[in-house]
């Protein structure tokens, strides 16, 4: 995998390739590490009231939103993940302690009171795909669920009994597929947080089993 520094995202065009170019730019193109954005604030609200306990923040990017989670009352301790080397290091430098890992592969069984993840979903041509840390951060595959279904099979091994996850749902990557995939690994849904956008519309779901 090669890192956002050493690439030049190719010019094309096209529907999708301009979605994507505008939500980079949004984003902070050129930067390996995912800036906080619109649907980091909504994962971030939703924390702020449904999060408790051991919180983990899957894909943690520069840190902001486990930071937020720092200052929830009933947030006893707040990690993340990212397989962004980038992404680590600046969460770190946020005082969140970031472990470079897949998903949630380092954690052990049943710890995770609150598991939080604001997924890459755009969906993405794969030949247009820019082999990048910008890519690893935007892109969820053909479907814009090449990320969330393994993230959804792997949660429920981590979670603790009662334990919940606050999943960013993007409508790029359709909700209703995204929250049937959910039903299927056994969790019962719930949208607690909504917000319309001129490309899309970002739910925060609290799926518990
Ligand atoms: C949309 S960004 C969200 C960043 C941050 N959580 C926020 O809301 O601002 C998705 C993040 O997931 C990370 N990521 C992508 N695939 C991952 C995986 N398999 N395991 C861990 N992190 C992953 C990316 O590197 C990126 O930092």
């Amino acid at each position: 995998m090669s890192d956002a520094n050493d690439t030049d995202p190719p010019q094309e065009s096209g529907a999708e390739t301009d979605t994507r170019d505008a939500l980079a730019d949004r984003r902070g193109l050129g930067d390996p590490v995912y800036q906080p954005a619109e649907d980091s604030g909504l994962l971030a609200e939703a924390g702020a009231t449904h999060a408790r306990g051991v919180a983990c923040e899957v894909g943690t990017g520069s840190g902001w939103v486990a930071e937020q989670l720092r200052a929830v009352d009933a947030v006893d301790h707040v990690v993340g993940t990212d397989l962004n080397p980038h992404a680590c290091r600046e969460a770190r430098a946020r005082g969140v302690e970031a472990a470079r890992v897949d998903l949630v592969s380092a954690l052990a069984d049943n710890v995770v009171d609150t598991l939080l993840f604001n997924p890459p979903y755009l969906p993405t041509d794969p030949e247009n795909e820019w082999d990048d840390w910008q890519e690893r951060a935007l892109s969820g595959g053909e479907n814009g669920r090449a990320v969330i279904e393994p993230f959804l099979d792997a949660a429920p091994r981590v979670l603790a009994p009662d334990g919940v996850v606050l999943l960013l749902v993007s409508s790029l990557a359709g909700f209703a597929d995204v929250v049937g995939y959910a039903v299927d690994c056994g969790f019962d849904a719930e949208t607690v947080r909504e917000e319309s956008y001129p490309y899309e519309t970002l739910s925060v779901v609290r799926l518990s089993a």
